[in-house]
């Protein structure tokens, strides 16, 4: 078997680049070759943006957790597959090597099977960050069920819509989340979300975490402990199709509901790890740790299946950065002798706010490389890190992706890629076809530009579709602008070809590097029998990149204002979760419309942002009076 196309140099990165735009089939062709196929594919792509059709390895069969663990038995099968560090540093960590882990997964793999769970089923996972998370998702992949991870900070609402949305036939989750000082009562939500509906749902296994007392439904609930009981700890793989689903990961658009984002077995393999070999460089020894979540993208292809992919071994943390302390994340560094560190801008805006001393005291002297994802990284942030924690001699990945792109496609390579520039992506990585255009989709050919990113050929972890509404996913990434995918995502390149991300065109906001849509946080405040309207928009926020401010119009005076926003918090946090919540809320007696009733958000998010000189032109607006008294109660603090 041929390894995976290393880049080590500057040259290395240009042949690879020029090889995969002449010919992409030939070169994702070579990087397939290094995983084990049960069947070689017949076509390596056949693809139109239209329909969208995509399909790479077409013919060809495997499993993908065959690639993650069999594989690696024989040379690397007692070398630490997973370090488990829990919330509290008093806990023990836990280390499974490549056997237990393959061990572990084939157990749990057997128990789903044994509960009925076949291939094609959707199964969600609703559970804090342990060991039995990522066992239970590659325990899916090894039996062929889609798993569905929805993150364990969502709202009862919100995890049973996605249960529906994708029809799923069991939930795995646990009695309680040791999260920081809070414990959190996960199982009493899924009991919550599970009666709200949820036909499909048959089992709900449940892992004891918290010991913390639970209700139980006889003949659905069942423990994690129980179901393993007696399990075997080989299962035979499930032998899948290329383009069979692997899973389905929610994320918030513009409009409507969260979509479920389709990611099919053999691109996503591939993509996964190539691109998590070359962006992170790993050596054989090496450990990486993604502090990322993973309910979200770059938990599942970077803290699972890139780094298990290419034998690495992956740390997974339970906590949160600041608990105990703000020294906690370096802690674990020096305690794992951590080489890779892969983190969100919020995070280290969250711990340089509370002083370098707490970074400063730690060796950290492992580290090698340090990365960076989820929205960009401001100036000062990028020093800060490259500065105090990686002591100037590490260099730093600025990695822009999207849950839909599977992987990362932007980004520096260490080392590689020199000089870097604070707070840019840099360059595509090979195989990426980045293509910038105007509004209304004419080519920005000058190397330096500023536009609309969009790619315009497909990569092999592209999404395929969104669950159950294909026509949605041609409406939101492939009709804006011919033969195209599109980003949702702004960007600049200067005069070397080089890439800073500004961030979404659309009614997107990034918030502590989780997607939300601005239509969805008004749908939840609306829920509240007193508001008659709601706005929501962006602005920035020193720590979480973005914060959310919402307008709103009540339904009667409201003569307790504190006790109404208290009243609104709690409704959103209902619907969507506490990573909804608005930072500020205006009362306002109306809105600034459009003479055809369209809200003018450009003007809301100008006022929230404080930049009230430049509103440009209001007096096509229905009734730009409103902006005056928006603006003034904005300044005399009529807002909380
Ligand atoms: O706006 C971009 C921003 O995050 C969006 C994707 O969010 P999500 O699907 O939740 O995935 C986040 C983790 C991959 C993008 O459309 N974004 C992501 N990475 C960066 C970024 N913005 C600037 N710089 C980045 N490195």
């Amino acid at each position: 078997m041929k390894p995976l196309t290393r880049i080590r140099s500057h040259r290395d990165y240009l042949d690879a680049y020029a090889k995969s735009v002449e010919d992409p089939s030939a070169f994702w062709a070579e990087q397939a070759e290094s995983f084990i196929w049960r069947k070689p594919w017949d076509t390596v792509l056949d693809w139109n943006f239209s329909d969208p059709d995509v399909r790479w390895f077409e013919g060809g069969t495997l499993n993908i957790t065959e690639n993650c663990l069999d594989r690696h038995l024989s040379q690397r099968g007692d070398k630490p597959a997973l370090i488990w560090e829990p919330n509290n540093p008093e806990e023990a960590h836990r280390t499974l090597s490549f056997r237990e882990l393959h061990a572990e997964v084939c157990r749990t793999a057997e128990a789903l099977r044994a509960k009925g769970i076949q291939k094609g089923d959707r199964v969600c996972f609703y559970m804090p960050m342990v060991p039995e998370l990522a066992i239970g998702v590659l325990a899916c992949a090894r039996i062929g069920a889609v798993h569905s991870v929805v993150f364990a900070g969502f709202s009862a609402k919100a995890l049973a819509d996605r249960i529906e949305d994708a029809s799923c036939k069991a939930v795995l989750c646990s009695d309680g989340n040791f999260r920081g000082s809070k414990q959190i009562p996960v199982k009493d939500v899924v009991d919550e979300a599970l009666a709200k509906g949820c036909k499909s749902v048959e089992t709900v296994l449940v892992l004891q975490r918290t010991g913390q007392d639970i209700a139980w439904t006889e003949g659905r609930d069942i423990w994690w402990h129980d179901a393993l009981e007696g399990m075997p700890t080989e299962s035979a793989p499930e032998i899948m199709e290329s383009e069979d689903m692997l899973f389905v990961l929610y994320t918030s658009g513009s409009t409507g509901k969260p979509k479920g984002v389709v990611h099919t077995t053999g691109g996503y393999m591939v993509y996964s790890a190539y691109s998590f070999l070359n962006v992170f460089q790993p050596e054989e020894n090496d450990v990486y740790w993604c502090t990322a979540d993973i309910g979200w993208i770059t938990g599942h292809s970077y803290i699972i299946y890139g780094p298990l992919l290419n034998g690495t071994t992956t740390v997974m943390f339970e906590g949160v950065p600041t608990w105990p302390d703000a020294g906690r994340f370096w802690e674990v560094c020096d305690k794992h002798k951590v080489n890779l560190f892969y983190t969100a801008p919020t995070a280290i805006r969250a711990l340089m706010a509370k002083g370098s001393e707490w970074v400063d005291k730690h060796d950290l002297s492992d580290l090698r490389v340090l990365g960076s994802v989820g929205e960009p990284i401001n100036e000062e942030a990028w020093h800060w890190y490259h500065e105090h924690v990686g002591r100037k001699r590490c260099p730093i990945v600025d990695t822009w992706w999207q849950t839909e792109t599977g992987g990362i496609m932007i980004s520096p390579l260490p080392g590689i890629t020199e000089p870097l520039k604070p707070c840019k992506a840099m360059q595509p990585l090979p195989g990426v076809q980045p293509i910038m255009v105007d509004v209304n989709g004419n080519e920005l050919t000058d190397t330096e530009a500023e536009g609309l990113l969009c790619i315009k050929h497909p990569w092999p972890s592209i999404l395929r579709t969104t669950y159950g509404d294909h026509e949605r996913c041609r409406q939101t990434y492939f009709s804006a602008f011919k033969n195209l995918y599109f980003t949702g995502d702004e960007c600049r390149r200067d005069a070397d070809g080089h890439y800073r991300i500004i961030g979404r065109v659309d009614d997107v906001i990034n918030v502590s590097g989780h997607r939300l849509g601005t239509a969805e946080i008004e749908d939840a405040i609306d829920e509240h029998a007193d508001v008659v309207e709601a706005a929501v928009v962006g602005y920035p926020h020193d720590i979480k990149g973005q914060g959310i401010y919402a307008y709103l119009i009540c339904a009667h005076h409201v003569d307790d204002h504190e006790q109404f926003k208290n009243d609104v918090l709690e409704t959103v946090t209902r619907v969507i979760g506490p990573i909804a919540k608005p930072d500020h809320m205006q009362i306002v007696s109306g809105l600034p419309k459009t003479r055809s009733g369209k809200i003018m958000r450009r003007i809301l998010r100008k006022i929230a942002s404080g930049e009230t000189d430049r509103l440009g032109d209001t007096s096509t607006l229905l009734n730009p009076e409103v902006v005056q008294e928006i603006i003034e109660d904005s300044l005399h603090g009529k807002v909380s």
